[in-house]
């Protein structure tokens, strides 16, 4: 009934044409292997779905092949085999990822509903982890979830730089588009990880406080400083600091940030000594740090000094393909935690979800999908559930002020022309996305692809 396929590697002959004879009659295909030279070689075609797997093999381990095959293929369902009734070795193979324990020759019937539901786990597993998969990154326990390419380049450059020990990097993007997710990314992912990782917000504080939070001070350093304290450069030795809204440092602290990248060393509040400590610097804003640096406010040599590698994070309006996993990623993250049933998110609601533009990006659409589980009730969040100024009449709202005409005129139908080849363009010819982002429904938007005779080859995914 099943077709599913199970390898059985075992070297006694006997218990093979047993297993053989049992699951082929429930409808597996069976495959067999007497060593566990043959166990890696039929593993290695990449076909189990299954394996029934002998603890002890004439030329190796059992354990260590459920090590192996679990390694290369996390969701495989595997139940050991053993003729000596060892516990202890049965709880550790469970331990380590084994579906279940049999002893040797298990009864066909408990043979039979063990693979069973073995294999019911692995789907269920695949299904989970097939999703998450396609809608993002796990980077060392952090989740960077998204799946437009520009979020792949973000990933890429986690990787890169978390390996790079010690360089300095600068995140750059809109308030909320994932800057904070982004440095604790590349702090776990590197091997500073198993050290501290320390923020600090640069606007949140007078600037002597500032000081002394990130270098420290000497005792009678100012009035309050009644005991020396470390700062958090100290505290944060071989691991990381985010100096979070960096633009906002004051002009003592810039100096004594950039002394700190050239020298790597740095002098408490009130101290003469140098103290030296190794700290990832990871600095994010917001602002546009050139006009800082044009105004005086932000120092230039500062500036190049954090520019070396910087990442820019794209707005969620510029990749409208993360929004859907985000709003399912935030979903089932608040349902869970106020243990609340879960919810659907259909299609008309992502619809709205994607064409908005998302000033506040990801934190406003975490925001979205956690106002309306909290208001809302229902097995789904319906397009009516969203605020106001998702619903289709509020759209003048996003563009708000509007374009203004220019003094001399302009040509309709040119600017029309070229709005719907931006749509297509920016939704990578996909009508559907093209037709909300221009608030039309996909009618209209042929008939005007049509009339400016755009080809409008791209997908029609997501149609019905
Ligand atoms: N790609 C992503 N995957 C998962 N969660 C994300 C992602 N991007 C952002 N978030 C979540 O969105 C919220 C805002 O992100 P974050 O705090 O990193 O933004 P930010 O750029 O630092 O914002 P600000 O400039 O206001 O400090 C957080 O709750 C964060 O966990
Ligand atoms: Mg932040």
């Amino acid at each position: 009934m099943s077709g599913e396929r199970v390898l059985v590697v075992d070297d006694e002959q006997l218990i093979r044409q047993y297993m053989e004879a049992v699951l082929e009659d429930e409808g597996y295909e069976v495959m067999l292997a007497e060593s566990a030279a043959a166990a890696r070689a039929a593993f290695g075609t990449g076909t189990a779905h299954a394996i029934v797997l002998d603890l002890k093999l004439p030329d190796g381990d059992g354990m260590q092949l459920l090590h192996e095959f679990l390694e290369a293929d996390p969701d495989i369902a595997i139940l050991m085999l053993s003729a000596h009734g060892d516990i202890g070795t049965a709880v550790e193979a469970i331990k380590i990822g084994a579906y279940h324990f049999l002893e040797k020759p298990p009864k066909t019937e408990i043979l039979v509903t063990t693979l069973a539901k073995a294999l019911e786990a692995r789907s269920l597993r695949r299904t989970v982890s097939g999703l998450r998969r396609q809608a993002g990154w796990l980077l060392s326990g952090v989740e960077i979830v998204g799946r437009s390419p520009a979020m792949r380049r973000v990933v890429d450059f986690i990787g890169k730089v978390a390996t790079s020990e010690s360089s300095t990097v600068l995140i750059r993007g809109e308030s909320g588009v994932g800057k904070e997710v982004v440095a604790q990314a590349i702090h776990a992912h590197s091997a500073r990880a198993a050290n501290p990782f320390l923020e600090i917000n640069c606007t949140a504080l007078p600037e002597t406080l500032l000081e002394s939070e990130l270098f420290g001070h000497e005792r009678g350093a100012f009035t309050d400083a009644r005991e020396r304290k470390r700062g958090l450069l100290e505290l944060a030795d071989r691991g990381s600091v985010l100096l979070d809204e960096i633009g906002d440092l004051p002009p003592g602290a810039q100096a004594k940030i950039l002394r700190f990248l050239e020298t790597r060393t740095f002098k408490r509040v009130g101290g003469v000594q140098d103290i030296a400590v190794d700290v990832r610097i990871i600095a994010s804003t917001n602002h546009d740090l050139e006009a800082a640096v044009r105004e005086g406010t932000f120092r230039l040599d500062l500036f190049y000094r954090l520019n070396v590698v910087p990442l820019v994070m794209p707005p969620l309006r510029d990749r409208p393909e993360d929004v859907e996993p985000l709003a399912h990623f935030f979903l089932e993250q608040m349902t869970t935690a106020m243990r609340r049933p879960a919810r659907e998110l259909p299609p008309q609601t992502i619809g709205l979800l994607e064409r908005y533009a998302w000033p506040g990006n990801v934190r406003e659409l975490r925001n979205v999908i956690e106002r309306s589980v909290i208001l809302e009730e229902g097995t789904a969040i319906l397009p009516e559930h969203l605020p106001d100024e998702l619903q289709p009449g509020a759209r003048a709202i996003d563009l708000a002020p509007g374009p203004a005409l220019p003094a001399s005129g302009i040509d309709l139908e040119e600017l029309e022309k070229d709005l719907l080849q931006q749509a297509l363009l920016r939704t990578k010819g996909n009508k559907t996305r093209a037709a909300h982002l221009l608030g039309l429904t996909r009618d209209t938007l042929r008939y005007r692809l049509e009339k400016y005779r755009l080809s409008g080859t791209g997908t029609d995914e997501g149609s019905g």
